[in-house]
Parts: C-alpha cells; sequence; structure tokens
C-alpha cells in the first residue's frame, strides 16, 4: 500500500523518534509497514523513505539506490532496512552536493555530509546489522537518520542561498557545470 508522506510542518519530522522494541519488528503489523515504505519509495523515486515521512515518530527507515533515475551515475545500493540505527562517522571529511526530500516537494539544496561513516541498526528480522558506507551511500544514510532525530537537509545547510526548485537547478546551475 502506498502511504501519504508528510510535509515539512507535520510534527512527526520535527520530533525525535522512539526506538523500536526488538519484539515487535517480526509482527504481521510492522513487516507490513515496511513493506508499505518500500513501496512508497519506489512510487514517489526516492532514494529512502523514514517513518517520520509517513507520520510515525519512530526510528525506522528503508533506502534503496537501483538504476534510479535521477541518480544515474550513483553506485547502487542494496534496498536497506534500519531500525534504531547508530551512525559513526569514520571521516571527519565532508563532501557537498544536491539533496532534495520527497517531504520538502520540488526543493534541492546543496548539502555538505561526512564522506565515510559506520551505521549499526537492527534489519527486518531483528538482526544485528553493520554496514560501512561512504559518499552517496553514506549521504542518503545521513539524510534518513537526520529525519529519525527530527532534523530535515536545510537544517544541515551552511547557506541557504543554493535552495533551488528542480527545474531551474537544473537549467541554470548544472547545465554551466
Ligand atoms: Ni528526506
Amino acid at each position: 500500500m502506498i502511504l501519504k508522506v508528510a510535509r515539512l510542518g507535520f510534527p512527526t519530522l520535527r520530533v525525535a523518534s522512539q526506538p523500536v522494541p526488538r519484539d515487535v519488528i517480526r509482527t504481521h503489523d510492522f513487516q507490513k509497514l515496511i513493506d508499505d515504505m518500500v513501496e512508497t519509495m519506489h512510487e514517489y523515486s526516492g532514494v529512502g523513505v523514514a517513518a517520520p515521512q509517513v507520520h510515525l515518530p519512530i526510528q525506522l527507515a528503508v533506502l534503496e539506490v537501483e538504476n534510479h533515475p535521477r541518480y544515474p551515475d550513483m553506485p547502487p545500493v542494496p534496498l536497506t532496512v534500519l531500525i534504531n540505527p547508530v551512525v559513526t562517522v569514520l571521516d571527519q571529511e565532508k563532501v557537498e552536493d544536491w539533496e532534495g526530500c520527497l517531504s520538502i516537494p520540488d526543493l534541492r539544496g546543496s548539502v555538505p555530509r561526512f564522506k565515510k561513516l559506520r551505521v549499526e541498526a537492527l534489519d527486518r528480522e531483528a538482526n544485528e546489522l553493520e554496514i560501512e558506507a561512504s559518499d552517496f551511500h553514506a549521504r542518503v544514510i545521513q539524510h534518513e537518520t537526520d529525519h529519525l532525530k527530527g532534523d530535515v537537509y536545510l537544517d544541515r545547510m551552511p547557506d541557504l542561498r543554493s535552495l533551488a526548485f528542480l527545474p531551474e537547478l537544473q537549467r541554470f546551475v548544472l547545465s554551466n557545470q
């Protein structure tokens, strides 16, 4: 089932989400929620969806980058379910790149993100998961785990003047690079 995506202003996008109790993960309802979030991510061509974006303040996010129309040059990231994720930064170096968010439609902004990190979480079988990620993969993880803290990419922008609507960004900025 495709879920409605909350837009900026909806309260769950601005609160710290609650951890998911481990024994809840394998329940039918929770598995259905994960499936619905994946379906929603695909429907809206997102590279990730966090539970606060579907109106639930819980620490759950899904992400996937596979033949993505908006990011054709990016290395693929397999479908990943992150529950109660904890991020450790492995490289303090930051890289700037463009980001958007399904909860902030049509806009893109240039956001510095840590280049390399490790994330520890539970997967959809409630097993412990540890992933090291760098570059775009690390960016997607930072974006989605920020949602679980009540943060959006706008909060990470040192200069809001790069903010642009996608068609204008493509026409006036990216085409000149
Ligand atoms: Ni987002």
